[in-house]
């Protein structure tokens, strides 16, 4: 069995969140009754990643480390890794590679609550060490995603954020990689908006025939958004969580 380690991508400004990220990070707002973080960090320990990554920006790692010290209240051994500037979700990836260490590896972006475990996925991925693998989830504003392209039940294209999507199917911010991803990012050039996306690493994948996906059954949503942030309050409120 080839290792896996757990990943947390917890940088950017959170613009997008206006007044409400001016003197905080985006993934330390509550969620129900707890930080956003706690989630991912949750899912992860889940499934018995005693070793995490979280990557974060320089200006609220402070807080992270003083809200979730070493881990040992989550399960787990918790690990930071600063991103100097914000260069995209696959630039803090690929801070990860040391720490991943040949191992692949299980990415969830901190803005990403969900109902789901993640056991299936494990399990799955343990059988086919050398493949990717996405989750996909309907949704109203595909726009707004990574929009997977289906045919006959198979992913045959992805777009990050198509004004004119060819389904409603969001590639989800969870995805599990093989070892060799961080030399798949190595090879990105940057997109349009000058950062290295995660969607062009699934389409390497996809181009070499290794990506796979999987439905997300329970409710998925990002909380990157003023609308989504609330949305994600509703969800967790319905189905409450208890972490501590
Ligand atoms: C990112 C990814 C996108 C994915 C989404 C999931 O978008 O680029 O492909 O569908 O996360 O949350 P962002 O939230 O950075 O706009």
């Amino acid at each position: 069995m080839t290792p896996l380690r757990g990943i947390v991508l917890a940088g950017g400004k959170g613009t997008r969140l206006g007044e409400l990220t001016r003197v905080t990070n985006k993934h330390l707002l509550p969620v129900g009754p707890y930080p956003m973080v706690y989630f991912p960090l949750k899912k992860l320990a889940g499934v018995g990643l005693g070793d995490i990554l979280l990557v974060s920006g320089t200006e609220h790692m402070g807080d992270f480390v003083e809200l979730l010290g070493s881990g040992k209240d989550h399960g787990c051994q918790i690990t930071y890794k600063v991103q100097d500037e914000a260069g995209g979700i696959a630039q803090a990836l690929g801070l990860a590679r040391l720490f991943s260490h040949g191992a692949r590896s299980l990415v969830i972006l901190g803005d990403n609550i969900f109902e789901d475990s993640l056991h299936d996925l494990v399990a799955e991925a343990e059988k086919q060490p050398n493949d990717a693998f996405v989750l996909l989830k309907e949704v109203p504003d595909p726009q707004r995603y990574g929009v997977a392209e289906i045919q006959e039940g198979r992913i045959v294209g992805i777009e990050e954020k198509p004004k004119v999507p060819k389904s409603k199917m969001a590639v989800a911010g969870i995805y599990l990689y093989p070892a060799d991803v961080y030399e798949v990012i190595r090879t990105l050039k940057p997109s349009h908006r000058g950062e290295l996306e995660i969607t062009d690493v699934n389409k390497f994948y996809l181009s070499q025939g290794r990506l796979r996906s999987r439905p997300l059954k329970g409710y998925w949503t990002d909380a990157g958004t003023p609308e989504s942030l609330g949305h994600a309050n509703d969800l967790v409120r319905n189905s409450m969580p208890r972490f501590v």
